[in-house]
């Protein structure tokens, strides 16, 4: 793409723009028939605190103060306690409003306390009342009043047990079944780093479906994952980026897995002009993203521990040949077992997939091989301890993966294994040796699926 249509479209900025209902549900984990499927959408309400109450608690208390201090003017004799009173209204005041400014630490807040000191004040102002010859107007509103904030505490308590603490206790539950219900989608326990096997035989149903972080559905490129070769300190970082168009421009980086999920990133790298990439077949691998550089076309690598930018050209890579379901995807990175790849078609093989293992040091090509997979005809590719496995559109919302090849044995295979999507097109693609699952961006949704390997 020239680069004047990237500087037409400069960095979007978060934007919330559309919200499905289903995704603020608070989620579910069901289980069906004889395989176990879990289609989970984990969300904490965000806004469930109910602010506008304790706004109103807060009028209340400062009318309350003003119709005191009118109360003391003509009681004096009173002076000595209502000047206590006064005192402890505007303590209940501080405290109320801090409930409006932290409701983290409102759910820990005393609200017997609370109950007790109003119910003080109701005395303190039935004592004033008595004392009173003739009705006042404003007592009795005083009186009104602070049953009134009575009963806002307790609908406030309420509020607390219904919306914040049970969806909290809820929110663990799930997750902690979303665990156990992903556990059990590993049939077999994944041997982390073992490639004794012959390859894989099948992959789960997608265990994980969300909507990417600007919860923008329209953001239909970009891709997510996890660091597949973490360094210290970094043990699991996961990453996303996404776009409208093709374009790269940013990349969120999460310290784990839940902060993905709640969409709380720990840092943000925006690509300054003249770095952008394109296509959206990028990873994390060693702390550092490996992506299509548009313009000039080359593999580009910046280093989050450095923030140093890299490039390489690889002069035979064509850019004549996409996958399936989104233009200008040339270069294809993936991590395995064995280390880093990057897949590209050639003119020379007549868009087939060649497969390149990278050398992390001087972040050149060692070693190419000719697949016969025709890149046009591919959804996408990825690499599991040294063999590429190539899928394409299958049936409705179904990806299959059809061919794979040795860089070991230069062996090819032919085989019929379905990928189950949950929208129909995809744009990134990666396998991830750290955990044996596969990450897809799928349409706008982070899509992932556990494999199952043949053992020897
Ligand atoms: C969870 O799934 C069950 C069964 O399909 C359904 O009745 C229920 O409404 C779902 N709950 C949510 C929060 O999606
Ligand atoms: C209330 O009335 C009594 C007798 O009628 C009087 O002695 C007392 O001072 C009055 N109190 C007030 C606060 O006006
Ligand atoms: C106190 O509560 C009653 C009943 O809800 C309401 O009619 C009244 O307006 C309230 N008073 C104030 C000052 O908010
Ligand atoms: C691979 O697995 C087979 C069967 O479980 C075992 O006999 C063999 O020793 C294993 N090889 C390695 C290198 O682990
Ligand atoms: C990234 O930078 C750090 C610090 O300079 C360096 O130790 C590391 O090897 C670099 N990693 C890559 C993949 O270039």
């Amino acid at each position: 793409m020239p680069l004047t249509l990237l500087l037409l479209f400069p960095m979007l900025s978060p934007a919330l723009a559309w919200l499905p209902v289903e995704d603020w549900e608070s989620g579910n984990v069901t289980t069906s028939g004889g395989g176990l499927e879990c289609v989970c959408s984990v969300f904490l309400p965000d806004s469930s605190f109910p602010a506008n109450r304790v706004q109103h608690m807060q009028q209340v208390t400062t009318d309350l103060r003003l119709e005191v201090q009118i109360q003391i003017n003509k009681l004096v004799h009173y002076e000595g306690k209502l000047d206590i009173f006064l005192a402890e209204l505007k303590d209940l005041t501080v405290r109320v409003a801090m409930l409006e400014s932290s409701p983290d630490s409102y759910i820990k807040l005393d609200f017997e306390l609370l109950r007790i000191e109003l119910r003080e004040f109701e005395a303190l102002v039935s004592q004033l009342k008595d004392s009173l010859n003739s009705s006042s107007p404003m007592l009795d509103g005083l009186y009104t009043e602070i049953h009134n904030m009575t009963i806002i505490v307790n609908q406030l308590e309420t509020f607390d047990k219904n919306n914040l603490e049970v969806s909290r206790i809820e929110f663990a539950k799930l997750q902690r079944k979303l665990e156990e219900c992903q556990k059990e989608q590993e049939w077999i326990k994944p041997d982390i780093g073992n490639c004794n096997h012959t390859g894989i035989v099948s992959v789960s149903k997608p265990t994980v479906i969300q909507l990417n972080a600007h919860l923008n559905p329209g953001y239909q490129y970009g891709g997510w994952g996890k660091d597949s070769k973490p360094v210290r300190g970094h043990e699991s970082v996961h990453w996303y980026g996404a776009y409208s168009r093709p374009s790269v421009y940013e990349f969120y980086l999460y310290s784990n897995y839940d902060k993905l999920i709640q969409r709380s990133s720990f840092t943000h790298h925006g690509l300054p002009q003249g770095y952008e990439g394109t296509g959206n077949n990028y990873v994390v691998h060693g702390n550092t993203i490996y992506y299509q550089a548009a313009n000039p076309f080359r593999m580009s690598k910046l280093n989050l521990t450095s923030s140093v930018y890299s490039h390489r050209q690889i002069t035979k890579a064509s850019e004549r040949f996409t996958y399936t379901y989104s233009p200008n995807q040339y270069l294809d990175f993936s991590a395995d077992e064995k280390g880093l790849w990057v897949m590209y078609a050639t003119e020379e093989a007549m868009g087939k997939i060649v497969i390149a293992k990278i050398d992390e040091k001087s972040f050149g090509i060692e070693d190419e091989w000719t697949t016969s997979a025709f890149k046009p005809l591919a959804g996408n590719a990825f690499m599991v301890c040294g063999v590429m496995y190539a899928a394409r559109p299958g049936a409705l919302n179904t990806e299959e993966i059809y061919y794979s090849y040795d860089t070991k044995t230069r062996e090819e295979k032919h085989m019929s294994i379905p990928l189950q999507k949950f929208q129909e097109r995809f744009v990134n693609l990666h396998y991830n040796p750290t955990d044996q699952r596969l990450y897809m961006y799928n349409d706008g949704y982070y899509v992932s699926y556990n494999v199952r390997f043949n053992r020897k």
